[in-house]
């Protein structure tokens, strides 16, 4: 079994989300994509764990800036997609797309999707749930072509759309209050939307992450993944 902690970095500026995992079977923990330091080790000394693994899911400073601190601090692995290892700093274990990543007994997926960037994945714990999606899917909009074509996205957007419903997303960033309006303006009148913005907003207001949010909700909510054809997502992008 796999527990999740969601650590806010970069509060008030790019509002990244960093996420603390540990496979409960055999203590070994990891960090996705820290941004910056000190709030991951905040953390990390509240639940007692030293993470064996640093996991990033692109090259992007917001996602890899703490990699270097935390290795030295912690001597974690920095695990990152074998194709993009260049550019992640302390970069140590390739992982390839098709394949797994053991965090112990929890088994990630590793998906590539790349259209943010080039070389971007996804880590899919299957077993338990949960995907974690970097600067690809967000709650409610999908991140910016920094390095690829709309039409990678859409082909990156079918491989999330093909996962269950019952798998929760988790983020690289909070951007559902910024993607809300283009949302809400798309499908004024729809309930299932409606549900999703009052119970993001009842969140926020309690000072929670909005994710997880299942793949199930945010498929008959975000206007991206809602997108039926290559053609229909152009429109949006
Ligand atoms: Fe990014």
């Amino acid at each position: 079994m796999l527990k999740i902690h969601t650590v806010l970095c970069r509060a008030g500026t790019m509002d990244n989300y960093a996420y603390i995992l540990i496979d409960e079977a055999t203590g070994l923990s990891a960090v996705i994509d820290p941004s910056e330091p000190a709030p991951v080790i905040a953390e990390c000394t509240k639940l007692g764990i030293t993470p064996d693994y640093i996991l990033n899911t692109h090259h992007h400073f917001d996602h890899t800036d703490g990699n270097l601190a935390l290795k030295e601090l912690y001597k974690a692995k920095v695990v990152a997609n074998v194709n993009d290892s260049a550019r992640i700093p302390g970069f140590d274990i390739g992982v390839e797309p098709g394949k797994t990543f053991a965090l112990g007994q929890s088994i990630a997926q590793i998906i590539d999707v790349s259209a943010h960037t080039q070389g971007h994945i996804l880590y899919y714990f299957a077993k338990d749930k949960a995907l974690f999606t970097g600067d690809t899917l967000f709650n409610l909009c999908v991140g910016g072509l920094f390095e690829g074509s709309i039409d990678e996205m859409y082909t990156a957007l079918q491989k999330i759309k093909a996962l269950p419903d019952d798998v929760n997303f988790y983020p690289g960033h909070e951007y559902t209050i910024h993607a809300a309006a283009a949302a809400f303006h798309a499908a004024p009148q729809d309930t299932n939307l409606r549900n999703y913005l009052r119970r993001a907003d009842e969140k926020l207001k309690q000072g929670q992450p909005v994710c997880p949010v299942t793949l199930g909700e945010e498929k008959n909510c975000n206007p991206y993944l809602k997108a039926e054809t290559l053609d229909q997502l152009k429109k949006l992008i």
